[in-house]
């Protein structure tokens, strides 16, 4: 991936680029970053790149033709590149967003300096703002570092291993506690269960922590965790019914919905279809291809059972209520969507524009239950 940074501190990145994950990482040619100076598009002989503002007030304003020379030509060192201007304005830097643009094909960051950026800049040259919390920071060459580390280490090949990816904190709510030797040390012990190498214990005990930390110091990230050991079963019938290409259409939104929600599993009971795609990640998620609901069901008894319905009638849950359930469960949640309730299954109300047997209209439903934005605003 090629990332340009703008800045008028080119040399602010000197010492990091070079240095752990993303030296490692432009070492081995999986980022290519390339540092730009603002200064460099300026037109006067003191290379200029700010003025007051418009209706007075302090400082200086950053100009949106000096900023449009620079980014020009970013577009045409990286083309196909997503354009981010670095703000306090923007939205909030997360998980899902460093996922998110480690899949474009480049990058730009263009840090904005002093009192602000001309907001046509904003408005015309860029695809999108973001910030990296809610503090103001002297300029956004820090944010940019910040950004470029939390999508680098998405990249396959930056991170040694893909499971460290996939148990990072905010992947599945807050992450565990983690010791190493000496086993005591000035009389402070280190927990029983991780010492003794059974795996399914260890494995427990972490889980269990993790639930416990995330609901103590972060209850906003609690339905996002508990999102975390959600099966999903996508049945076919529906679908095929509904769309010309099932088969695609089911791989398609498997692989959304494993991505974009970070189920933990995601079964998928049908009998033919092409499971490549789905598979072409299965190394970082627990996917799993069953043949038969009723197989899959039988192994979930322990586990809440909601069936998203394809039709609005009496007594389903609303999403509010769907979320509580699922924050709730002790042990996981299976959500099935597609074709009849299964038996003691709890049926969710869709409330969904268009036809609720759609592909689409099952990302509405997983986004209307584990959407940030959803969770932020209740
Ligand atoms: N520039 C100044 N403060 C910032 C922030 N919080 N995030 C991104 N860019 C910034």
């Amino acid at each position: 991936m090629l990332v340009r940074i703008i800045t008028i501190f080119p040399t602010f990145f000197d010492s990091c680029l070079g240095e752990g994950l993303l030296g490692k990482a432009a070492e081995r040619g999986v980022v290519e970053i390339q540092i730009d100076d603002l200064r460099a598009y300026a037109t006067d002989k003191h290379h200029t790149v700010d003025d007051v503002p418009y209706g007075g007030g302090p400082g200086m304003v950053m100009k949106v033709d000096v900023w449009d020379r620079a980014i020009a030509a970013a577009r045409k060192a990286a083309p196909g590149a997503r354009v981010v201007l670095l703000t306090p304005q923007g939205d909030r830097l997360d998980e899902a967003a460093a996922v998110r643009l480690s899949r474009e094909p480049g990058l730009v960051l263009c840090c904005g300096r002093y009192e602000g950026v001309d907001e046509r800049v904003a408005d015309h040259l860029v695809n999108e703002q973001l910030s990296i919390g809610d503090y103001v920071l002297t300029g956004g060459e820090a944010a940019a570092l910040v950004v470029l580390d939390a999508v680098a280490r998405k990249l396959p090949g930056v991170v040694g291993r893909a499971e460290s990816v996939e148990t990072d904190t905010f992947t599945a709510g807050l992450k565990f506690p983690q010791y190493t030797r000496p086993p005591t040390y000035r009389g402070w012990e280190t927990p029983a269960e991780l010492r003794g190498g059974n795996h399914a214990r260890i494995e427990a005990w972490r889980r269990a922590e993790a639930r416990r930390r995330t609901s103590r110091r972060r209850p906003d990230l609690a339905a996002l965790a508990a999102a975390h050991s959600v099966r999903l079963v996508l049945l076919e019938r529906a679908m095929a019914a509904a769309i010309s290409d099932p088969q695609s259409a089911i791989a398609a939104c498997a692989m959304r919905a494993v991505e974009a929600y970070r189920l933990a599993q995601l079964v998928v009971c049908v009998p033919d279809v092409d499971t490549r795609q789905v598979l072409r990640n299965a190394h970082l998620y627990d996917v799993r291809i069953v043949a038969s609901p009723e197989q899959l069901l039988a192994r979930a008894k322990h586990e809440t059972v909601i069936h998203l319905a394809d039709q609005p009638e009496a007594d389903q849950l609303p999403p509010a209520e769907v979320r509580r359930v699922i924050a709730a469960a002790r042990s996981g949640i299976t959500l099935t969507w597609g074709g009849p309730a299964p038996d003691g299954a709890l049926v969710a109300a869709p409330a969904l524009p268009g036809p609720a047997d759609h592909p689409l209209a099952l990302m509405a439903w997983l986004d209307r239950l584990f959407g940030t934005r959803e969770l932020q605003t209740e």
